[in-house]
C-alpha cells in the first residue's frame, strides 16, 4: 500500500508548536508520510532551533532558508523556493498551520499546481485587514479543501465565505495538545528567575509578576504607541512586577526610538517554549498582542488583557479568560485597576481543547486522502 504523503510547511514561532502533535500523532500511523518542511521565516536559536527541541519536533527535511524580508518579499520568495520542493516530492497533499506569510505562500504555490491545501487553524477572523495574518488567513482559507478549526465561530466564518461544509471539521486546538504534553516538563519558573536575574529581584518577582509580550506593527512600529504602552506599563510594574520576553521586531522598534525599561519592568530574550510556558503559569495576568497566548492563558485560566482592538480567537473572550483592551494607556490602566480591585470574569476551557486535536485530524487525513476513496483526489 502506498503512503499518503503530505508536506508539513512550518515558518515562524507559532508554527513550530502547533505542528508538534501533528508530526507525533502522523508518525504513529504506517499509512501517513509526514515530511517537515521549514521556510526559515525564522531563524536562529532563540526563535526557532530551541522550539524544536524542546518541542521534539523532528528537524525539517527540508530547509528553505528564506530569513527576513518585507512582506513581499519574504512571501515572494518563500513561493519561490518550495515550488520546486512540492514538484519533486509530489506530495498528496500541503498542510500548512496558522497564519503567517509561509502559511500562505506555501498554500498558493500548492494550489497552483493543484495539490490540495490543509489548513489547520482555519476560519479564524478578525474582520481587520490591516493585519497582515488577517489577509493571510482569508486567501490560505479560499485556496484549502480541507480545513480544521479550533472554535465554533470559524465554521460560521467560512460558510459566509463560501466555503463546503463538508472540508470543515472543528477539531480543537493543536497549540493545547502542545500545552497539555509540555505541562510536566515546563521550566519551573522560580528556576528562571534565578537564572536570569540578581538574587533580589527573583526574590521580589517570586512574590508575584505579570507577563506581557507584545509584536504587532500596530503596536511596536509606531514609537508613539509604543512610548505610551509602556509608559503605562512602568506605572503598572510599580505595583505588580512585569517580565518582558521581547521579540527581535520589540526590542529593534525599542532601540530605534531609543526607549528603555523603567523600573519593574523585567526585559528577557525571546523565551524557549518550556521556560515560557513555566512562567505563563506561575504568572498573575498576561498582557499580550499574541495571538498564542490569548489561547494558552484560557487553556491555563489565567487572567489575560489583549492589547488590540480586535481578536480573531472569539471563544478565548467568550468563554476563557481574555479581555480585549485596545491599544490606548488609559485603556491598559484602567483594566488593570480592575484586575487589581478583583473584578475578574470566570473561565472555561473552551470544547475539543482537551489535547487530542492532532489525532483527530490525522484520522480525517487518512480518511479523505486513503486511495481507497473515491472522492480522494480532488480533496
Ligand atoms: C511573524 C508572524 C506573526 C507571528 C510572529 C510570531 C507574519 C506576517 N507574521 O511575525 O503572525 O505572531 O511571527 O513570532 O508572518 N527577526 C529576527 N529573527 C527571526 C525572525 C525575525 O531577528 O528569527 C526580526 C527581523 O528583524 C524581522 C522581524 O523580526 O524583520 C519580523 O519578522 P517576520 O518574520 O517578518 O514577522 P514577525 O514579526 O516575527
Amino acid at each position: 500500500m502506498s503512503r499518503i504523503k503530505v508536506l508539513c510547511v512550518v515558518g515562524a514561532r507559532p508554527n513550530f508548536v502547533k505542528i508538534a502533535p501533528i508530526m507525533r500523532a502522523a508518525a504513529s500511523r504506517p499509512g501517513l508520510d509526514f515530511v517537515l518542511v521549514h521556510t526559515g521565516q525564522h531563524y536562529g536559536a532563540d526563535m526557532s532551533q530551541s522550539f524544536f527541541d524542546d518541542l521534539g519536533v523532528p528537524a525539517p527535511a527540508i530547509n528553505l532558508e528564506v530569513g527576513s524580508g518585507s512582506h513581499g518579499k519574504q512571501t515572494g520568495d518563500i513561493m519561490v523556493a518550495f515550488e520546486p520542493v512540492v514538484l519533486a516530492e509530489k506530495p498528496d497533499a500541503v498542510l500548512v498551520v496558522g497564519d503567517v506569510n509561509s502559511t500562505l505562500a506555501c498554500a498558493l504555490v500548492a494550489a497552483k499546481l493543484h495539490v490540495p491545501v490543509i489548513h489547520v487553524e482555519a476560519g479564524l477572523r478578525s474582520g481587520d485587514r490591516a493585519m497582515p495574518e488577517e489577509i493571510n488567513r482569508v486567501l490560505t482559507d479560499q485556496l484549502s479543501d480541507l480545513l480544521f478549526t479550533t472554535e465554533a465561530k470559524a465554521a460560521d466564518n467560512l460558510t459566509r465565505e463560501g466555503v463546503d461544509a463538508a472540508n470543515i471539521f472543528h477539531v480543537g486546538n493543536v497549540m493545547i495538545d502542545t500545552l497539555h504534553h509540555s505541562l510536566s516538563r515546563a521550566v519551573a519558573a522560580q528556576t528562571t528567575l534565578a537564572e536570569e536575574f540578581p538574587d533580589a529581584d527573583a526574590q521580589r518577582l517570586g512574590n508575584g509578576f505579570a507577563l506581557m509580550t507584545l509584536h504587532r506593527p500596530s503596536n511596536v512600529d509606531d514609537p508613539k504607541i509604543l512610548r505610551g504602552l509602556l509608559g503605562a506599563v512602568g506605572e503598572i510594574a510599580r505595583t505588580l512586577p512585569v517580565i518582558f520576553p521581547m521579540h527581535p521586531r520589540t526590542a529593534n522598534a525599542m532601540r530605534a526610538a531609543g526607549l528603555e525599561a523603567g523600573e519593574g519592568l523585567y526585559l528577557l530574550p525571546p523565551q524557549p517554549y518550556l521556560r515560557l510556558l513555566g512562567l505563563l503559569q506561575a504568572a498573575k495576568l498576561v498582557m499580550t498582542d499574541s495571538g498564542g497566548l490569548q489561547e494558552e492563558s484560557t487553556a491555563l485560566g489565567v487572567p489575560c488583557l489583549t492589547l488590540r482592538e480586535n481578536t480573531e480567537r472569539w471563544v478565548t473572550v467568550e468563554e476563557g479568560s481574555n479581555t480585549i483592551i485596545g491599544n490606548s494607556p488609559d485603556a491598559l490602566r484602567r483594566a488593570f485597576a480592575d484586575f487589581q480591585a478583583g473584578k475578574g470574569k470566570p473561565s472555561r476551557i473552551p470544547a475539543l481543547w482537551d489535547g487530542k486535536a492532532a489525532e483527530r485530524i490525522v484520522e480525517v487525513i487518512e480518511r479523505r486522502f486513503s486511495p481507497a476513496t473515491p472522492t480522494a483526489a480532488g480533496g
